[in-house]
């Protein structure tokens, strides 16, 4: 790997492959609309926005791999989510094809999937039921994966990631938790592989609670080392016993689930 393009650099799990992606490809190219300081050695970084395609051309032609981050990463204003999910989406695909048909990892969410029970473990073939615009703009992400696969053969891999935190911080993450070491082996699991096709993969590690099967993706060889077992007591102890009736508690979603539209108070 030459130059591995990551979006969102500025961002939680941007900075996280900043540092854990260091030395894995020649040069990291960094963009954000945020302000990521300085370039270190081994770095460029270019500011832009996710919403302007020449930007997002010129910021593509060059890589070898692209990591698309970038994005409004919760539910918000439909304008923003539009902007920078669904157009931004849209550009990195579109750049990918007219540059150099690089293999992108699409960051997409759990909450595309949202709205299921928790009770029912899903797999590749789970219908989307987002619980969220931002939700919904992740399952667009992953559509248009699919579609730039098919029609034009750009690899990518969709990660349905759960919660990739330093540690849980909940009793639903005691499922979801995706350790920032798993997340790191995943990115170079996808990239090392020897095609992907338009894979999805949930991006949990190996928590004890599993509400998500990757059986399907056995072939990235992709094995995550850590579990949130070990962080079980702790977050009980913190955290009240779970209303069955809740939705927050009843949705694989959580509290995008409760939550009303992004407008109201
Ligand atoms: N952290 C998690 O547990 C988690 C869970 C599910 C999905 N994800 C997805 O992973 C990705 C990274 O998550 P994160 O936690 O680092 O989020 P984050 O909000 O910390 O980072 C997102 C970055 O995208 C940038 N951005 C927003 N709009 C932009 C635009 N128009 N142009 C360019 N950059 C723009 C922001 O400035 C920010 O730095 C997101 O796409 C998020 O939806 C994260």
């Amino acid at each position: 790997m030459r130059r591995l393009l990551i979006t969102g650099a500025a961002g939680a799990l941007g900075s996280v492959l900043r540092e854990s992606l260091k030395g894995y490809a020649d040069v990291l190219r960094l963009s954000d609309i945020a302000d990521m300081g300085a370039a270190r050695e081994g770095e460029e970084v270019v500011q832009c926005d996710l919403g302007d395609f020449d930007a997002v051309r010129g910021l593509v032609d060059g890589t070898d791999g692209i990591v698309h981050l970038g994005g409004v990463s919760r539910e918000g204003a439909f304008e923003a989510i539009l902007n920078a999910n669904f157009r931004g989406t849209y550009h990195i695909f579109e750049a990918a094809r007219q540059t150099g048909k690089q293999r992108v990892l699409f960051a997409s969410s759990n909450h595309a999937i949202g709205f299921h029970e928790r009770e029912d473990r899903l797999g590749k073939d789970a219908p989307y039921r987002a619980d969220s615009i931002y939700g919904v703009s992740k399952c667009y992400g992953e559509i248009m994966a699919r579609y730039y696969f098919d029609k034009f053969g750009i690899e990518s891999v969709s990660v349905r990631i759960g919660s990739c935190f330093p540690e849980p911080r909940d009793r639903r993450m005691l499922a979801t938790w995706l350790s920032y070491a798993d997340f790191t082996s995943l990115v170079k699991a996808m990239f090392d592989a020897a095609r992907t096709g338009a894979a999805m993969v949930y991006g949990a590690s190996d928590n004890k609670e599993q509400w998500w099967d990757n059986g399907h993706a056995a072939f990235l060889g992709w094995h995550p080392q850590d579990s949130a077992e070990g962080f079980r007591a702790k977050v009980e102890a913190a955290t009240p016993e779970p209303d069955w009736q809740d939705p927050a508690v009843r949705y694989h979603g959580g509290s995008f689930a409760a939550a009303g539209h992004f407008e109201d108070d």
